[in-house]
């Protein structure tokens, strides 16, 4: 983990409110796991935290990532004048683990960011990825070139109609004498559905980012504590990538 200056070079619009910025930095940034973050400063806003995002790609002195617009840093992000200057912590957490066996991918909405490097890395049986409309959908044209994907939005605007994880758990039910790693990331109640799911359907694994308020991302404040059933873990350092059993099992 380091702390790394550089300039935000260029940015684009991928779909509403999503945007893909890529950013020169003064050294290399190294290897990373699929799921690993950075905490990403903004120099010229005063008493701004830095916030964590997911790393989309690095290579060499290059790094990009692809943000959602929902608050001042983001929304900062995506007017701000380039070059802007910012800096890059990291990388930062854990990973999604790298096994065999019948892997399958499920994403809500910015949640496939994480998993996006991951279809480089495993063999992925199926993605399912959900949008809330036609309007938010991005990324999946270039995941489509690696891996049999399933899309679907919740306004039937692309796709099919209605939640992903319904599908999913269509597609675990017509296969249901097989076993499965699902790897996952999306909001909490999504998240939480899927565990049931997964429960009910005696699937072996379910891997899933998790997303909290960060303020340092290395461990130090405490800010992104979670009660578990085995204890307290820090989302930054113990995870962001949790096995769920281990969040909701009992
Ligand atoms: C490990 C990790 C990886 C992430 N990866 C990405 C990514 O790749 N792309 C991306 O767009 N976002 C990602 N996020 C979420 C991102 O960090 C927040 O959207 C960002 O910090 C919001 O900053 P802001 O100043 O624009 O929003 P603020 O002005 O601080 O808040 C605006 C609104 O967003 C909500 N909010 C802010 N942060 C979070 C959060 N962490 N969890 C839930 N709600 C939040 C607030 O409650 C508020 O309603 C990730 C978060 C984590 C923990
Ligand atoms: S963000 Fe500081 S301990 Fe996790």
């Amino acid at each position: 983990m380091k702390r790394i200056n550089g300039k935000i070079i260029a940015r684009k619009i991928l779909a509403k409110d999503i945007f893909l910025i890529s950013i020169e930095l003064e050294e290399e940034f190294g290897n990373f796991g699929p799921g690993n973050f950075i905490m990403l400063g903004i120099n010229d806003f005063e008493n701004i935290l830095p916030r964590p995002f997911s790393i989309y790609h690095a290579e060499n002195k290059n790094i990009r990532l692809i943000i959602k617009t929902v608050g001042s840093v983001t929304g900062k992000l995506l007017k701000c004048s380039l070059p802007y200057e910012v800096s890059v912590l990291g990388p930062l957490g854990n990973s999604f683990p790298l096994i065999k066996g019948n892997n399958l991918i499920i994403s809500g909405g910015i949640g496939i960011v994480p998993l996006f490097d991951l279809v480089n890395r495993i063999n992925v049986e199926c993605f399912f990825a959900g949008f809330r409309t036609k309007e938010e959908i991005f990324l999946v044209e270039n995941i489509n070139k690696i891996s049999k994907i399933y899309l679907s939005t919740d306004d039937g605007s692309f796709g099919h109609k209605g939640f992903i994880t319904d599908y999913l758990e269509d597609y675990l039910i017509k296969n249901r004498d097989r076993d499965f790693n699902i790897f996952a990331c999306g909001p909490h109640p999504f998240l939480k559905k899927l565990w049931d799911i997964g429960k009910r359907l005696g699937v072996s694994s379910i891997f899933a980012s998790f997303e909290t308020y960060m303020a340092c991302g290395f461990g130090v404040c405490l800010g992104c504590t979670v009660e578990t059933p085995k204890g307290f873990v820090k989302v930054c350092k113990d995870g962001p990538v949790f096995n769920l059993n281990d969040i909701f099992g009992e």
